[in-house]
């Protein structure tokens, strides 16, 4: 265990909640924790009841069969309906959903009546191609505000979306498409990222060149005026269809476990996992943990949560969770870093920000880009900062407290999944006394415990974290592969859910998240699966063979490092590294090129051929390297440090 999961030094700063700020905190004591305790189903029903508009009233709680659940049994509602319906029948229509702000400066808002306006149409365009509830449907769009109105549409129909990250490759939408048999993919021409437009149509012409034969029909966006091949008969402008609908599309009740979404992520195979979420339970558990967690005022705070949509972050925190709660939410198209370096700031200023939520690696970019940026505007709206995605180290959880939050603010580190769909330990910042870089405790409902190689609770120290109950927003399972549901979260140890987390647990009962124990990369809080970065390399015509690991990296948490074995003929040079690190690209997307790939003679693998990941993890970190009788050939390691130094230096 402390192999993989090394040493945390200690800790030992606290951050007591201020009184001012309990003191009209939504939680602000113990009682929510205590009923949870005494009996977590009978607190979730209470949840479900208080936070959300059921149609017909469920029956049944949970009904637990290991590794399946099933929450609020019996019950109907429909999540757009909960999300806007009940807001403007409310009389509270006319309250800005969104504050949307495109990168170039553009800007539009919407309220909860025009929002429900523009999803009834498109829900009556999806029906009008014919779409009917059960059916998949494919997204892939920048942040515009045409994405939450799709996936809602979908939602208010029955229809499931599978969002695919706008940075994905041709191949993984074809492959998520195939996957799920998508039966329309929902695009954009285009989005501004960096002081450009960003073609986003060409990857999805791409994709249905070489899979995706289950797509009937793309509907576009025009975000950018880019003037795609459209292709007759298949794919329809967005304002076409749109012009022509009606906005009646009164919201149908669906079973609280009617499928609402399937998101893909990346597991130790090549193949990513289709991650199923239901309707009640993932509403509930999202909603509690909005509203609870980032302390939400619907009446007065502006809520911003500066993910992607197409990460679970996005789908729980800047859609399901703030429009069911009914706040006011900021969403931002572009790059932090444009057209300046403030970008963020003066956003946060400008609409007066109330909660922020983003990520370490963004804290730590930011860092960089030095404290004079924030410094140029006022912050001082703000009253919780929140950040997810990896472990926070302490001198980001400081600067995020210091430069952002004015010494004052409370900070929330949110550990969860794409499985967990939403928190499930963090602090309550009312409540929790918090250190920085942990994620202190599972909130009320939820329980986890840390486990030893043998499945023995831990009472303290290091461990592999596990979830011991069922939650309300679990995973159903994986969309088609129920053997790698139970395989890959419940056989690893008896009768609980496997985060593939390490965390250490402390004398005061803090959990401190040390990182994935499995072949799972985290680079800028986005998962990558070392296996799908070796297979898009050895897919490469001069590759043979090849290894991938996650590195340390200051700035990225891990960056990924790849070694590959060249095919005979093909000479070693930095033009060969380029052109593979490019395939990677153009293979699986951006976000998963390696920042080095080390061209080697040969792989250090065990007597039985495994490759040694953890060797090439130390060469990769520049550290001692550890013990090499195991190795095939011994020699290899030396050879390959050396090289991996050179390829090191080029980097910089
Ligand atoms: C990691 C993102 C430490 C963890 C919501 C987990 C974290 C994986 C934290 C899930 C945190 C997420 N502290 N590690 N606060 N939040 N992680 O599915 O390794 O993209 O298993 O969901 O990110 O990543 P995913």
């Amino acid at each position: 265990m402390s192999e993989t999961i090394g040493v945390y030094e200690v800790e030992d700063r606290k951050f007591p909640p201020r009184p001012e700020f309990a003191a009209n905190a939504n939680v602000a004591d113990r009682a929510m924790y205590d009923e949870a305790e005494a009996d977590y189903a009978a607190f979730w029903a209470g949840q479900a009841r208080e936070l959300v508009s059921w149609s017909t009233d469920f029956h049944t709680t949970l009904e637990w069969e290991l590794p399946y659940a099933k929450w609020f049994v019996g019950g109907e509602l429909n999540i757009t309906a909960n999300c806007l319906d009940r807001h403007v029948e409310a009389g509270r229509g006319d309250k800005v959903a969104y504050h949307w702000e495109g990168e170039p400066g553009d800007t539009r808002s919407v309220t909860y009546a025009e929002l429900l306006t523009e999803v009834c149409k498109f829900a009556n365009v999806l029906k009008a191609q014919g779409l009917e509830k059960g059916d998949r449907v494919a997204i892939y769009m920048p942040m515009i505000l045409e994405l939450p109105i799709a996936m809602l549409a979908c939602a208010r129909i029955g229809v499931a979306h599978s969002v695919v990250f706008g940075g994905f490759s041709a191949d993984a939408i074809a492959d998520r498409c195939d996957d799920a048999s998508a039966r329309m993919i929902i695009t954009a021409d285009g989005g501004y990222r960096k002081g450009a437009a960003a073609p986003l149509k060409p990857t999805v012409d791409a994709a249905l060149e070489s899979g995706a034969a289950s797509v009937e029909t793309v509907i576009v966006a025009n975000r950018c005026d880019l003037d795609p091949d459209m292709v007759d008969g298949r794919d329809l402008w967005w304002h076409d269809v749109m012009a022509e609908a009606s906005a009646d599309c009164p919201a149908e009740p669906m079973d609280a476990e009617q499928l609402l979404y399937i998101l893909y992520t990346s597991g130790t195979t090549a193949k990513p996992k289709g991650i199923m979420h239901t309707t009640g339970g993932y509403l509930t558990q999202v909603a509690f943990t909005h509203k609870y967690v980032f302390d939400i005022k619907p009446e007065t705070d502006i809520y911003w949560c500066a993910a992607d949509i197409g990460w679970v972050t996005g789908h729980s925190y800047i859609v399901y969770g703030p429009l069911s709660n009914g706040v006011t939410s900021v969403m931002y198209e572009g790059t932090p870093d444009t057209p300046a370096q403030d970008r963020l700031w003066d956003i946060v200023e400008r609409y007066g920000v109330t909660q922020l939520y983003t990520a370490p690696t963004a804290i730590r970019m930011f860092m960089k880009w030095g404290s004079q940026e924030p410094a140029k505007h006022d912050l001082s709206s703000i009253r919780v900062l929140g950040t997810v995605g990896e472990p926070i180290n302490p001198e980001a959880w400081m600067w995020y407290h210091e430069h952002i939050g004015g010494g004052q603010t409370p900070i929330v580190d949110t550990w969860w999944q794409t499985e967990t769909g939403s928190n499930m330990i963090t602090p309550l910042p009312g409540v929790t006394t918090t250190k920085p870089g942990s994620a202190c405790h599972p909130i009320p409902g939820v329980f986890a415990e840390l486990v030893d190689d043998d499945g023995n609770p831990v009472a303290s120290g290091g461990g592999y974290l596990t979830i011991t109950h069922p939650w309300p927003s679990m995973l159903r399972g994986i969309w088609g592969d129920d053997e790698r549901y139970k395989e890959t979260y419940w056989s690893r140890f008896e009768g609980r859910y496997f985060a593939g987390d390490g965390a250490k647990l402390d004398d005061d009962g803090y959990l401190w998240l040390l990182g994935r124990v499995d072949d799972v990369m985290n680079v800028s809080g986005h998962r990558i699966s070392t296996t799908e970065v070796e297979s898009a390399l050895v897919d490469h015509s001069a590759v043979a063979e090849a290894a991938v690991v996650g590195a340390n990296d200051e700035m990225t948490g891990q960056a990924i490092i790849g070694y590959v074995i060249l095919r005979g003929g093909n000479e070693p040079g930095h033009e060969l590294g380029d052109q593979i690190r490019e395939h990677v690209g153009v293979k699986l997307g951006k976000i998963a090129r390696p920042k080095t790939v080390v061209i080697v003679p040969d792989l250090p693998k065990t007597r039985s051929g495994k490759i040694m990941r953890r060797l090439l993890r130390d060469v990769a970190d520049g550290r001692q390297l550890g013990d090499t009788t195991t190795l095939a050939d011994p020699g290899v390691v030396a050879e390959i440090a050396d090289r991996a130094a050179v390829a090191g230096d080029d980097e910089g």
